[in-house]
């Protein structure tokens, strides 16, 4: 497929087949999708890996920490996330300027489509996710985060159970201004 079609045939995708995702497939699309743009070449960015057996045990460990009054809430929310073979933890460091923390999340954006268009060219679906959990101190222990890093965002990876059509755009003639 040419690079326009592998970025309109990408869709979030709910739902996957039972088969395992290569690791070293995933090794090798994140080693190209690093070369993003990114600000003073900081490369913003590490990548946790949750595949397997991992997705019951970060699963258990979470829960068994989590208040009584959250758990069926995160658990549905959970659950729809480790449907998925293997889920990434895009990972960043915290900056201490505020300018170059915006750079670095717009960095890891970059290298999230990346990987995400590479990964539809190897025929493998994704779905980024941000649930608000993501950004508790308990769910960053669990997936035992250094202090100063934050999740961008978890990235589900797998094979499709049934294609989706991508969804309407806005033509883009309606969104373009010619200066003047
Ligand atoms: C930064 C970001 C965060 C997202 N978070 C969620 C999420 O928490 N839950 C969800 O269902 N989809 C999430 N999405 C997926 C969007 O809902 C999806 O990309 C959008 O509906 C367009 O659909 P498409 O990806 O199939 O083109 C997120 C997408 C981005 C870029």
């Amino acid at each position: 497929m040419i690079l326009y079609d592998l970025i309109k045939t990408r869709v979030s995708q709910k739902t996957y087949l039972d088969k395992k995702v290569d690791l070293t497939e995933i090794e090798e699309i994140l080693d190209v999708s690093v070369f993003a743009p990114n600000h003073k070449m900081r490369e913003p960015w590490r990548f946790i890996i949750i595949e397997g057996n991992q997705k019951d045990i970060l699963k258990e460990r979470y829960l068994k920490e989590l208040p009584e009054d959250q758990k069926e809430d995160v658990t549905k929310k959970l659950d729809k996330i480790l449907v998925a073979p293997a889920i990434i933890a895009f990972v960043m460091p915290l900056s201490l300027d505020y300018d170059d923390e915006i750079e670095d999340i717009q960095a890891n954006a970059m290298a999230m489509q990346n990987f995400l268009i590479l990964a539809n060219e190897k025929g493998l679906s994704t779905h980024v996710k941000t649930p608000l959990f993501i950004k508790t101190d308990l769910f960053k222990d669990v997936l035992k985060l250094q202090e100063n890093e934050i999740v961008t965002a978890l990235v589900m990876v797998g094979y499709a159970d049934q294609r989706n059509a991508p969804k309407r755009r806005t033509p883009v003639t309606d969104l373009i201004t010619l200066y003047k």
